[in-house]
This record gives C-alpha cells, sequence and structure tokens, in this order.
C-alpha cells in the first residue's frame, strides 16, 4: 500500500482555502472520473464562472450522501503518496480530534491572502498549529496574481509571519508564492514566479516526513491483568494486555514501570496458541521467566529499548469538553493506557479559546479551551512524549465519571522524590489470617451532628467484643493532629479527605477494619477514595435531615452558625452533597444507634466482610 499522510489545511475564510483544495484535488488528478467536467458543466448552466471552491462542495455533497469517500476526508496523490486532508467542520471538532487522537495532522499548510495581508486569524491559526504540537508547516501566500506577483508584497508577509511564528515555536519549512485560481506553484512552478526558487506546494509536501509506524517505535504494553493458570501445581501468572507499540519475542528482558521492576519474557500466549514473537495492535499475554508483583497500569518496555519517563507532574496541552470548568488543586482522575491516577491542575500556561481561537492567560480551564499546562498526579507514572508515542503519550480526564478532556503530554518535570512502592513481602492474606477477618474502609458520610461518630463507635464497640480489630478515625480527633493545618474552606476539606484515604489505605493494609466518620461533604472526594480502595471501600450515607441536626446541635455549633460566628458551615453556609449510590444507608431521624449498628453488621456478614 502506498503511503500515507494526514495533513490539515488552515486559512481565514476568504483566503482561499477550498480553491487551494480543489485545485490539488485536480492537478494531481485525484477526482473521480469526470467530476471535473461535471462541475464545468454544472457551472456553464447555471451561467456561474467555475471555481475551484466548487470541486470541494461537490465531493462534500457526495461524501454527505456516503457514496465516496469517508466523511470530512478527501484524497490527493503525489508520485510519493497519498495525502488526506483532514477537514474538520469546525475548530472546536478539529482540535478535539487532534487532541484526542482520533484524527492526527502529520503535517499543516497554512494560507494567506496576498491581497489581505496577515489577519488576526492568520495568527490564531498559527497559535492553534503551535499548541497541537505540529511540526510540519508550510505557509501558502495565496493570490499572487492579485498583487501582481509582487515578490515585494510576498518578502514583506514572509518577514512578518515568520517573525510571529517564530514567538510561538513555529519555524516553516517554507513560505511558498501561489496562486490557486491560476494554478501557480500548487504542483508545478511558474512563468510568472520566476523570481521564485523554491517548492510547489506539491514537492514542498513531499519533501515531509512521515512518522515512524507504531511498530517500529519502541515495545509498550500497558498492563491491563494479571491472572493466574488454574491448573494446580502451575505458579505461572500471565501478564496479559494489548501490544501498543514495538514488538517484543521470547527470550526479550523486560522492564515495567514506574515499578521498575523486571524480568524476561518465558513465552507469549495467545488464544489457545503461543508463538515467539508480537507486535503492536495484538492482544496478547506474557509468562515471565521471574515472577513480578505487577500492578494493572504499568507499562511493559523492553530493557534494550528507549524506556518511558517516570514523574508525577506532567505537561501537556489538553482539549477540555467538561461543563464544568477544570480549575486548580482540584482532584480529576487521569486515565493514561489502562492507568488510573488522581491528578490535578497545578499550572495553567497558556489558553486557547477553540471557538474564537483567541489566546489567553487564566487560572481555569473553560469547555472547549484548549490548554497548555502542568498536571500533578498523585503518585508516578509511566509515560512518553505523544510526538514519540501516540498511545503512551495520550490521555483523558475524568470528572465525575464523565471524560472531561483529552490531552497529549508534551513534557514534564522530574520528581524530586523519586519514590517507589515497595511490596512488602508479608501480604494483607497473612495479616488477615492472623487477625480472622478481611480488612475494610467503612466510609461514614453525613451532616454534622447526624450520628456518624456515634454509630462508628457502637459499632466498633460490637465488632470488637467479638474480637476483631477495629479502628475509628473521625474529624474531631484526625483534626488535632495530622490534619492540624486544615481549616473548612473547599481545599481544605478535600485535602483532609485526602489524607484520611491515604492513612485510612495504610490502616486497611494492615489488617484493620477502619471506620473513618467525616462530612466528607464532596462526592468527588469521597470518590477518589473509593477508587484508591476499590472493593474495600463500603460507603455508609448518615442520613439526617439538617433540621433533625440542627434540633441535636450536640456542639452548638449550628447555633454558631446561624449567628456567623462560624463561617462555611456545612449544610448552613457550605455545600454537602449525598451520595446518590452507598452501599447502606442509615437514617437515623428513624432508627436508633443500635437499630444502624444492626444494619451495617449485617450488610458486612452477608458480604463476608466478618
Ligand atoms: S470535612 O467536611 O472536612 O469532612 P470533618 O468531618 O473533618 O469535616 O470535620 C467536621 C467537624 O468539624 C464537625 O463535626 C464539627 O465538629 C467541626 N467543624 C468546625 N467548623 C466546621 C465547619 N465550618 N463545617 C463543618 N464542621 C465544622
Amino acid at each position: 500500500m502506498k503511503e500515507q499522510m494526514n495533513i490539515v489545511i488552515v486559512g481565514h475564510v476568504d483566503h482561499g482555502k477550498s480553491t487551494v483544495i480543489g485545485r490539488l484535488l485536480a492537478d494531481t488528478n485525484s477526482l473521480p472520473e469526470g467530476k471535473l467536467d461535471q462541475v464545468r458543466e454544472n457551472c456553464k448552466r447555471e451561467s456561474k464562472v467555475f471555481e475551484y471552491a466548487f470541486l470541494l462542495d461537490a465531493l462534500k455533497d457526495e461524501q454527505s450522501q456516503g457514496i465516496t469517500i469517508d466523511s470530512a476526508r478527501c484524497f490527493f496523490k503525489s508520485s510519493l503518496r497519498d495525502y488526506i486532508i483532514i477537514d474538520a467542520p469546525g475548530h472546536i471538532e478539529f482540535l478535539k480530534n487532534m487532541i484526542s487522537g482520533a484524527a492526527r495532522a502529520e503535517a499543516a499548510l497554512l494560507i494567506i491572502d496576498a491581497d489581505e495581508g496577515i489577519q488576526e486569524n492568520s495568527r490564531r491559526h498559527g497559535y492553534m498549529l503551535s499548541m497541537l504540537g505540529i511540526k510540519q508547516v508550510v505557509v501558502c501566500v495565496n493570490k499572487m496574481d492579485l498583487v501582481d506577483y509582487s515578490k515585494s508584497v510576498f518578502d514583506k508577509i514572509k518577514s512578518d509571519y515568520s517573525e510571529f511564528l517564530g514567538n510561538v515555536g513555529i519555524t516553516p519549512k517554507e513560505f511558498i508564492p501561489i496562486s490557486a485560481l491560476k494554478g501557480d506553484n500548487i504542483i508545478k512552478g511558474s512563468e510568472s514566479l520566476s523570481w521564485f526558487e523554491g517548492n510547489s506546494v506539491l514537492s514542498s509536501l513531499d519533501s515531509f516526513k512521515k512518522e515512524k509506524s507504531e511498530e517500529e517505535k519502541p515495545f509498550r504494553m500497558f498492563v491491563q491483568g494479571v491472572y493466574k493458570f488454574t491448573r494446580k501445581g502451575d505458579s505461572r501468572r500471565i501478564i496479559a494486555g494489548r501490544v501498543d507499540s514495538g514488538s517484543i519475542k521470547v527470550g526479550d528482558k523486560v522492564v515495567f514501570f514506574p515499578s521498575n521492576k523486571s524480568s524476561e519474557v518465558s513465552s507469549i500466549e495467545c488464544l489457545n496458541s503461543t508463538r515467539t514473537e508480537v507486535s503492536a495492535g495484538h492482544s496478547t499475554g506474557f509468562t515471565l521467566k521471574e515472577q513480578v508483583y505487577i500492578n494493572r497500569g504499568e507499562v511493559m518496555c523492553r530493557k534494550d529499548e528507549r524506556t518511558p519517563y517516570v514523574s508525577s507532574s506532567i505537561k501537556s496541552n489538553i482539549f477540555w469538553m467538561g461543563k464544568e470548568s477544570m480549575v486548580l488543586d482540584r482532584w480529576y482522575k487521569l486515565k493514561l493506557g489502562t492507568l488510573e491516577v488522581p491528578v490535578r491542575l497545578k499550572k495553567v500556561f497558556d489558553v486557547l479559546d477553540a471557538s474564537s481561537l483567541d489566546g489567553c492567560r487564566r487560572n481555569e480551564i473553560n469547555r472547549h479551551d484548549v490548554a497548555k499546562c502542568l498536571l500533578e498526579c498523585k503518585s508516578s507514572a509511566a509515560f512518553d512524549m505523544f510526538s514519540e508515542i501516540n498511545a503512551s503519550g495520550r490521555f483523558v480526564i475524568v470528572d465525575d465519571y464523565d471524560i472531561a478532556g483529552g490531552g497529549i503530554i508534551t513534557g514534564f518535570v522530574e520528581d524530586k522524590r523519586n519514590v517507589v512502592w515497595h511490596d512488602r513481602e508479608i501480604t494483607r492474606e497473612e495479616r488477615s489470617k492472623i487477625l480472622g477477618h478481611r480488612s475494610k474502609m467503612i466510609w461514614f458520610t453525613g451532616l454534622s451532628g447526624s450520628g456518624k461518630s456515634t454509630v462508628a463507635v457502637a459499632l466498633q464497640k460490637k465488632l470488637i467484643q467479638e474480637g476483631k480489630m477495629v479502628y475509628v478515625l473521625d474529624g474531631d480527633n484526625v483534626r488535632h493532629g495530622l490534619n492540624k493545618d486544615l481549616g473548612f474552606s473547599e481545599m481544605d476539606r478535600i485535602e483532609n479527605i485526602r489524607r484520611i484515604g491515604e492513612v485510612g489505605t495504610l490502616f486497611v493494609d494492615s489488617g484493620l477494619i477502619t471506620l473513618a466518620a467525616f462530612i466528607s461533604p464532596y462526592t468527588k472526594d469521597r470518590n477518589i477514595v473509593r477508587n484508591r480502595l476499590g472493593d474495600d471501600f463500603i460507603e455508609v450515607f448518615v442520613k439526617c435531615a439538617i433540621d433533625e441536626c440542627e434540633k441535636r446541635d450536640p456542639k452548638g455549633l449550628y447555633k454558631k452558625a446561624r449567628k456567623g460566628e462560624i463561617k462555611e458551615f456545612t449544610g448552613v453556609s457550605a455545600p454537602y452533597e449525598a451520595p446518590k449510590n452507598p452501599e447502606i444507608t442509615v437514617d437515623t431521624s428513624k432508627l436508633s444507634v443500635q437499630e444502624s449498628v444492626d444494619k451495617i453488621y449485617d450488610y458486612l456478614a452477608s458480604n463476608d466482610v466478618i
């Protein structure tokens, strides 16, 4: 098959983009048989002057009827390769496709009107290409016929626009004076432009380098899961996943990132067969010579190839689609391959509004913005630059279960801490054998005065009496020490819950049934702890109407809050988001403490926790 290259053509509305495309299609004989004549004829019949731009419309009509080619894609060909023009209906669509990797342009033609000169939009387009990391760019100065093919007009545009593009980090391959209308310099030179010694548009495109195919790149596979052979006495494990790039064979030494654990490929397992080699695009499994204990989300790599970067601070360009803006310091979930990790926005360098293409500086990323920013992951991730390996260089961001953004990785900041998680030989299973029960995190959420701590403490008593190891973490106590520095602003509450989540995770790992009683007013933060713990997280909604809590007012805080003596008090002057799908709800306005305890106890018993 002939090589293909995806290109995008951008330009101000009237600068002749469609004519350039029409010309490229016609002059390279890439149109369907008879199309050119048909359009000429139609023009004659309707007494219109034929224009090359009409070709594009005619093709689009056909495409929309699904007759010839993929929607929003046009082909033209040179002797070297086929070019696919990515023609997104609007910038928003295009940016989204580019950032999500759905349609990736490898090169761009920027069109400027010689007569009108550089417009605000020409600058925006340059900026957009820079944001998307498209490095191979040709600038076509079109409509040279309207300025008498003047070299000085061309030179002026070239020097002004070069300077602007330089400022946004783009060095075009070349500037070419053209007239798409007359066909000058599209696929061959012209007498009118005899002073110009550079390439035609087509030969300039042909001089662009094609990106390597995924198979030629270093081997990368995100671990989807680790499965044990089920046969008796067989202790092998299969590391399963889909090979994103490169290839690997039996006997190759491998390293997993970010854990840095290494081994050697012992066998390659495919459905009902084994093979000695496997490459990009295949789903497969490996057994290893030496067992390594790794988790889903790690990247398997070859020791003899370039390894990925490992850091928790990622520089990226993000396209945001979320209804709610992405804000600093709030936790989201980053999905990179099979890795899922909490992430927050630490810095916004630059924002491009996708509908207006205006650049601006602000500290949040709104819907349809493209932003250059710095993200911080909760733990180290392994990744590549998007320009090098696509699959391990792009990610999505999930906000409350919805995909809210997509991004490409353009850089990173080295981790100073350089710490890796070590499994410490003794497993949770071994601990639970000693204790005689499994460990879980039981998370109580509800308003102040709803009875979280009261129910948790009573449950603790019952379980301890049965000889189970339990510990209660609650707001008032934890805020005495570990979280002494935190108040009740939204950010402080987020950090409060993050720390409890981390400490609680360690408690659960140590084998304890951990009861956490915190208002934890934000669904998102509770879900972060839930994601951290997976099946070990049991949410108990301690339900009680605010009026009832206020009537109880055990610490007299509601009274103070109403008087304005306490600010940002949950339920009065700060929000509380009740859980939508908690594992257990106890309504303390209806149930006694004992009844609430029994309800939770029954759940634990019927779910094999105790
Ligand atoms: S959380 O919102 O960050 O989860 P947490 O459970 O740790 O709160 O602490 C809540 C306890 O702090 C309440 O039971 C109450 O005793 C006390 N408190 C003091 N000020 C406030 C406030 N503004 N809002 C809520 N609770 C407060």
